[in-house]
């Protein structure tokens, strides 16, 4: 198993500014929906509900300072440790590091006239000490981090207004970055948009009879968004590849029922194709036609948004792997159990991490030769990983077999999908140091090598230590993969 992967193979790690930056309200940077979404210690469900985003939320958040029990307002400091964790994931040999942008520090009051210079000035920082260590940035448009203002002066992505301002906003991230950056994703998983609306699309859930016509509308214009700029990312330098960005769930029927594998069809077709499609193939597929028909949702869309759609299709497409899913025909009683975003059945045959988000290396050589064989343009792993508790000895070590474990299974499948002829441009895993999770708003769910000393309430020294599993990927990058299969 010898030299699988390519010699350009992009090696690295991936994190959100609202999950690491802190800093919430400086250098006039207004607030964003992850700032106002509470860590909940009794939250102990075992079925993934999306926190429930309301006027109300918004305006008790509004008039609290708060940075503890609204933990994504400190994150883990990153604003201004960016050199040292960069220097130390420079030390385990990063290729790339996938970093967003905060649309609310760039545009503060969401349509100025111009971009706070103070915001960009932080951004160039981060990308030229990438530069300088040889790590390739690359860049989320918007990962997760609404805005507040958008949606209280706009309604957000429901009203047509958002295109405009998201394309104001690219072109100077575009233009700034010229000869910088090379690889850009326009929205963080954006097949999140549906369930998680106000999180991505701003759209608050007032009990509107409409509520899912209005998700759809959002998601629309966050089409119309992501081609109008992969326009603009070509024409400013034909250099630049834009991906499109899906949370791919994998959907296997629970039995061989025929019924049970048509249920799966349709499921992956509604929560996982269709976004690629749109953003891929540049036309809507005839079962989201279907579906808008069968559910009364009309949509506004022009010729004009139709004809952008389709003359502007994305460079590659990142994916993040973190679970499968089951679907059944019947409504019969399968035990369900937490997943990213969804609630998903429980499959006897994988194991669980501590939140219940089940285990399955295969899921991605399936995940990524289903993608591959539908669009045939390359693939970015853009997040993979899973959250583990782990445990700082008093000598400054983390021993974290348990990660080493999952990313060694997983990246052994990556290696055979590209046997199996699939093109993938690069892994960056989900949250080489640990930040605040984006679902629970806590930090004893970690992802790092790099292991930050704070808990759930940010107390601690905030220090980092370098896990076991540091030194794990350092070799793995050095030898290019080859020791993942020793
Ligand atoms: C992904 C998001 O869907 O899941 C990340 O893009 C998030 O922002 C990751 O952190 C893991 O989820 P969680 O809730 O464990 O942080």
């Amino acid at each position: 198993m010898n030299d699988i992967f390519p010699n350009e193979f992009l090696w690295g790690g991936a994190l959100s500014a609202c999950q690491a930056e802190g800093a919430y309200d400086k250098e006039e940077k207004t607030l964003t929906i992850p700032d106002v979404m509470r860590f909940n210690p009794t939250d102990n469900r075992k079925v993934t509900k999306q926190p429930n985003i309301t006027w109300e939320v918004i305006k008790e958040a509004k008039g609290d300072k708060d940075t503890i029990m609204y933990p994504k307002r400190r994150g883990i400091n990153f604003y201004e440790t960016y050199k040292d964790d960069i220097a130390l994931f420079a030390e385990i040999g990063f290729k790339v590091f996938r970093y967003s942008i905060s649309w609310a520090r760039v545009f503060p009051n969401g349509n100025d006239e111009k971009p706070n210079e103070k915001a960009l000035e932080f951004y160039d920082n981060i990308i030229d000490e990438c530069l300088k260590h040889q790590i390739e940035p690359l860049i989320t448009i918007s990962h997760f981090d609404m805005p507040i203002v958008l949606i209280e002066k706009y309604g957000g992505w429901y009203n047509r207004k958002l295109i405009e301002l998201y394309k104001k906003y690219c072109e100077v991230l575009f233009e700034r970055y010229k000869g910088k950056v090379r690889y850009w994703v326009t929205f963080n998983e954006i097949n999140m948009s549906i369930k998680a609306g106000a999180k991505t699309l701003g759209i608050i859930n007032e009990g509107q009879s409409n509520f899912e016509e209005m998700l759809f509308q959002g998601l629309h214009h966050q089409f119309v968004a992501a081609s109008s700029v992969t326009e603009i990312a070509h024409r400013i330098d034909p250099k630049n590849k834009i991906g499109s960005m899906v949370a791919y769930f994998t959907t296997y029927p629970h039995t061989c029922k025929p019924e049970d594998t048509l249920k799966a069809q349709q499921d992956d077709q509604m929560k996982n194709d269709f976004y690629l499609h749109v953003m891929v193939k540049g036309n809507y597929p005839y079962y989201a036609l279907t579906y808008f028909k069968d559910n009364n949702i009309n949509l506004s869309m022009t010729d004009e948004d139709f004809k952008i759609i389709k003359s502007n299709n994305a460079d590659f497409i990142g994916s993040s792997y973190y679970n499968s899913m089951i679907s059944s025909a019947d409504d019969v009683n399968i035990e369900l159990t937490n997943g990213n975003v969804h609630s998903v059945y429980k499959n006897p045959h994988l194991p669980a991490n501590d939140w219940g988000w089940q285990i399955d290396p295969v899921g991605l050589r399936v995940t990524l030769n289903h993608i591959y064989n539908k669009y045939e343009i390359p693939i970015f792993i853009l997040e993979n990983s899973s959250g583990f508790h782990d445990v700082l000895n008093s000598d400054g070590t983390v021993d974290d077999p348990y990660r080493i474990d999952f990313l060694k299974q997983h990246i052994q499948q990556m290696g055979l999908a590209i046997k199996d002829g699939v093109n993938i441009l690069g892994y960056t895993m989900w949250g080489p140091i640990d930040i605040i999770s984006s679902s629970k708003s806590e930090m004893s769910k970690r992802y790092g090598f790099i292991y930050v000393d704070q808990d759930d309430y940010g107390n601690g020294s905030k220090k980092r230590y370098k896990k076991n599993s540091f030194y794990w990927y350092k070799d793995i990058i050095k030898t290019n993969g080859r020791t993942v299969f020793d």
